[in-house]
């Protein structure tokens, strides 16, 4: 079988790449630039961006899954942002489809629901619609934990400043899932040939406070929480944004977690037949 994996630059499409190569799968790398990984490696490079016009053939012939991992953080407008990110994923569902691939596999998110106020929610929600949910597989991991993403941003920042601002009161749950647990899942899934949507997370989670407390045991550090309004951090970061004055915190970053919900993932990884390792 051949996966073409974009975003293969980044935390997950990369360790997702090594976990397939691992398991002798043919690889192409899909990505902006060519991944620091991809020396000495048996996986093909090709090129790809999610603003590009694509040519289904040059880049997904001979595929037979895609693994959409790529997601454009950078827009700071929203308007550019849903296009980038939902117009990029319409995109490679259609090269794919005019390719002859046999499974995509859209890599979403549990900030994707309706309530989503994020655009960063509402980029993922937009994207999932774009999906046929018999044909298509659609992933919603939880926090991946491991050395890249969300989660090295959370960690180290933690480590730095000690500080965690708790908005909104701070119970938000997050429902971890390891980055190796997630690579099992997704590669079990496709195995499965699995449609719809698939929740790859913690069933249980624990509140935001819970979660950098575990963070700051595992690295020695103790977090000092400092619990702030949400409603007036949110008009404040509004401001300083529209002033182009930039924050460890952005008003991307509260809408995020005022929305958050509990999603229900038992089920899911019952049908997968794994555990995941618990935070
Ligand atoms: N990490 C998490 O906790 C988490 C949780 C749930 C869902 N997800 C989803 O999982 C996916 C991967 O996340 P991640 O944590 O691996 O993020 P990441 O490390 O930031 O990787 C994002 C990838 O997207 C690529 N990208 C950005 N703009 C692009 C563009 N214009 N054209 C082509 N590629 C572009 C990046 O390429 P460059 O290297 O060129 O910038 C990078 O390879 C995303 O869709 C994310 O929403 C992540």
């Amino acid at each position: 079988m051949r996966f073409a994996v974009s975003g293969a630059s980044g935390f997950i499409g990369s360790r997702l790449c090594a976990a397939l190569l691992k398991k002798e799968k043919n690889v192409v790398a899909l990505s902006r630039r060519e991944p620091s990984w991809l020396a000495g490696s048996k996986a093909l490079w090709k090129k790809y961006d999610l603003t590009d016009e694509l040519d289904a053939g040059a880049l997904l012939a001979g595929v037979d899954v895609v693994i959409h991992c790529a997601h454009s953080q950078a827009p700071d407008e929203s308007a550019r942002y849903l296009a980038q990110n939902v117009e990029g994923a319409r995109r490679i569902k259609v090269a794919a489809e005019k390719a002859g691939v046999k499974q995509f596999v859209y890599i979403s998110s549990i900030s994707s629901h309706p309530a989503a106020e994020s655009l960063y929610g509402r980029s993922k929600l937009s994207a999932e619609r774009l999906m046929d949910p018999a044909r298509d597989l659609i992933v919603r991991p939880g926090l991946v934990v491991g050395d890249g993403g969300i989660f090295a941003r959370m960690s180290g920042s933690l480590a730095k400043t000690r500080i965690v601002p708790l908005f909104f009161g701070g119970a938000q749950v997050i429902q971890p899932v390891w980055i190796e647990d997630l690579c099992s899942g997704i590669m079990i899934a496709v195995e499965k040939k699995m449609t719809g949507t698939l929740n790859i997370a913690d069933p249980d989670g624990m509140s935001y406070r819970d979660f950098f407390r575990a963070i700051g045991r595992r690295m020695g550090v103790e977090p000092v929480f400092v619990p702030l309004p949400g409603a007036v951090a949110l008009m404040c970061l509004k401001l300083t944004e529209t002033l182009g004055i930039k924050l460890p915190v952005t008003s991307e970053n509260l809408l995020g977690l005022k929305a958050m919900i509990k999603f229900e993932s038992a089920p899911d990884l019952a049908r997968l037949g794994i555990l995941l390792k618990r935070f």
